[in-house]
C-alpha cells in the first residue's frame, strides 16, 4: 500500500492589511478588545481583482513549484472553500483550468474551517487505495466578501487568503498517518450564512434582511472549540499510535488565541508546542491551518522528519485532527517550472473557449 507524503507546500495572501486600528474607524471597537479577546492584530484583505481562485491558484503554483511536479501530472484536485466564486461551477474547475491540469478531476468541499483537515483526508485516502498518484488540495477564502463590515462581532474576526499541499504517493513509510473527521448537525445554526442558497434563494429581501452576510452565536462556537480541539487531537494521535511526546508540532485553525491556549491547557501541552501566526491573519477559515504550516516551513521550525497534527473546527459543526510524518519532496531528476504553465493554460483555455464557439456555429448551421 502506498503512503501519501505531503512534498509541496504553498501559500497566497493579498497585500492589503486593515489594522485593528483601520477596523475601530469602521465600527465601535478599538485595538485592545480585538487583541485581549482574540489575538488578532491584523488581517489581509483581497483586492478587487483578486478572487477566492485566483488566490488558491496562486498557493498551488508555489505548492506545485516545491513539490517540482508538472500541473499536468496531477490526478485530483479538491479546493476546500466556504467563500467558492460561484455555487456552481466548482472553484477548484477554476483553478484546474488556470494551473493546466489537464488529466486532473476536480472539485470543491464544504466543511468550513475544517475543510482543509477534509479535503487531505480524501486526498490521502484515494493515494493510499492506489487509485491516484498525485493530489494538490487546497484551502482558500475571501471571506472579506461575506462579512457585515458593521458588525463588530464578525468584521473583527476574519481575513483572506489561501494554502496548498502536493501529496504524493511513495512506497517510503510516512506521510499522512490518521485523521479523525467529525461532524454535529444540530449546530448548524451557531455560524451560518442563510442567503443565496436553495432554502433562501438571493432576492431583493434577502439582501435587505443581510443574509448574505455571516452571521455566529460566538460565545456557542466559543465554547464547543474549546471542548472539541484537545479531543480530536488526542484521537488523531492515537489513531497513528504517536504518544503526545513524539509529536513535535500542533498546527490548529487559526480563529483565536484563546482557544488556541484551552487546547494546550486540555493537552497539557505548552504554547510554544502550537504553531500560531493569527495575530497577522485573522482567522483565514479552511486557509488557516496551510498558511500556518507554510510560515513554519519557511522559518524553519517544520522539518522533514517531525510529526505533526492538525486540528481544526468550524461551521457546520465541523471538526477534526489529521496526524502527519513531515515530508519534503521526492526525488526528482529534472528541475519543471509549474509557474510558466500558467501562460499556456490560459492559452488552452482561450483555444478550447473558441473551438467550442466555432463548434456551435457548425452544429448550428448543420442542424
Ligand atoms: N469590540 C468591542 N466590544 C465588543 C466587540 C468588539 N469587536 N465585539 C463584542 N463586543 C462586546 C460585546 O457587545 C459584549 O458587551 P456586553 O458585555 O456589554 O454585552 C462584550 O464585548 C463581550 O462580548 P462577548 O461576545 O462575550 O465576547 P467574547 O469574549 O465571547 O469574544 C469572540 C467574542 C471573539 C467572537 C469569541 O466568542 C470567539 O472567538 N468565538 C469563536 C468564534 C470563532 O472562532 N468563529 C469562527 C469559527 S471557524 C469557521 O467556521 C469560520
Amino acid at each position: 500500500m502506498p503512503y501519501a507524503h505531503i512534498t509541496g507546500w504553498g501559500m497566497a495572501v493579498p497585500e492589503p492589511v486593515l489594522t485593528n486600528a483601520d477596523l475601530s474607524k469602521m465600527v465601535d471597537t478599538n485595538d485592545e478588545w480585538i487583541r485581549e479577546r482574540t489575538g488578532i492584530r491584523e488581517r489581509h484583505i483581497a483586492r478587487e481583482n483578486q478572487s477566492t481562485a485566483s488566490l488558491a491558484a496562486e498557493a498551488a503554483l508555489a505548492a506545485l513549484q516545491v513539490a517540482n511536479l508538472r500541473p499536468t501530472h496531477l490526478d485530483l484536485i479538491i479546493c476546500s472553500t466556504s467563500t467558492p466564486e460561484h455555487i456552481f461551477p466548482a472553484t477548484a474547475c477554476l483553478v484546474q483550468d488556470r494551473i493546466g491540469a489537464t488529466r486532473a478531476g476536480a472539485f470543491d468541499l464544504l466543511a468550513a474551517c475544517t475543510g482543509f483537515i477534509y479535503a487531505l483526508d480524501m486526498a490521502a485516502q484515494s493515494i493510499r487505495s492506489g487509485a491516484i498518484k498525485n493530489a494538490l488540495v487546497i484551502g482558500a477564502e475571501t471571506l472579506s466578501r461575506f462579512v457585515n463590515w458593521q458588525d463588530r462581532n464578525t468584521c473583527i474576526l476574519f481575513g483572506d487568503g489561501a494554502g496548498a499541499f502536493v501529496l504524493q504517493a511513495s512506497e517510503t513509510p510516512g506521510g499522512v498517518r490518521s485523521a479523525v473527521l467529525r461532524a454535529d448537525g444540530s449546530g448548524g445554526n451557531l455560524l451560518i450564512l442563510q442567503g443565496g442558497g436553495s432554502k433562501h434563494p438571493a432576492t431583493q429581501a434577502t439582501v435587505q434582511a443581510g443574509q448574505h452576510y455571516i452571521e455566529m452565536e460566538g460565545k456557542e462556537v466559543f465554547r464547543f472549540a474549546t471542548r472539541v480541539m484537545a479531543q480530536a487531537t488526542r484521537e488523531a494521535m492515537a489513531g497513528a499510535g504517536w504518544s503526545l511526546e513524539e509529536v513535535r508540532w500542533i498546527i490548529p485553525h487559526q480563529a483565536n488565541i484563546r482557544i488556541i491556549e484551552a487546547a494546550a491547557r486540555g493537552l497539557k501541552l505548552p504554547m510554544e508546542r502550537f504553531v500560531v501566526n493569527l495575530e497577522r491573519y485573522g482567522n483565514t477559515s479552511t486557509a488557516s491551518i496551510p498558511i500556518a504550516t507554510v510560515e513554519a516551513v519557511q522559518d524553519g521550525r517544520l522539518k522533514p522528519g517531525d510529526k505533526i497534527v492538525f486540528v481544526g473546527f468550524g461551521a457546520g459543526l465541523t471538526w477534526g485532527a489529521l496526524a502527519a510524518e513531515w515530508s519534503g519532496p521526492l526525488l526528482a531528476e529534472e528541475k519543471v517550472h509549474p509557474s510558466r504553465y500558467r501562460i499556456w493554460a490560459r492559452l488552452r483555455s482561450l483555444w478550447r473557449r473558441i473551438a467550442r464557439f466555432l463548434e456551435g456555429l457548425i452544429w448550428g448551421r448543420l442542424s
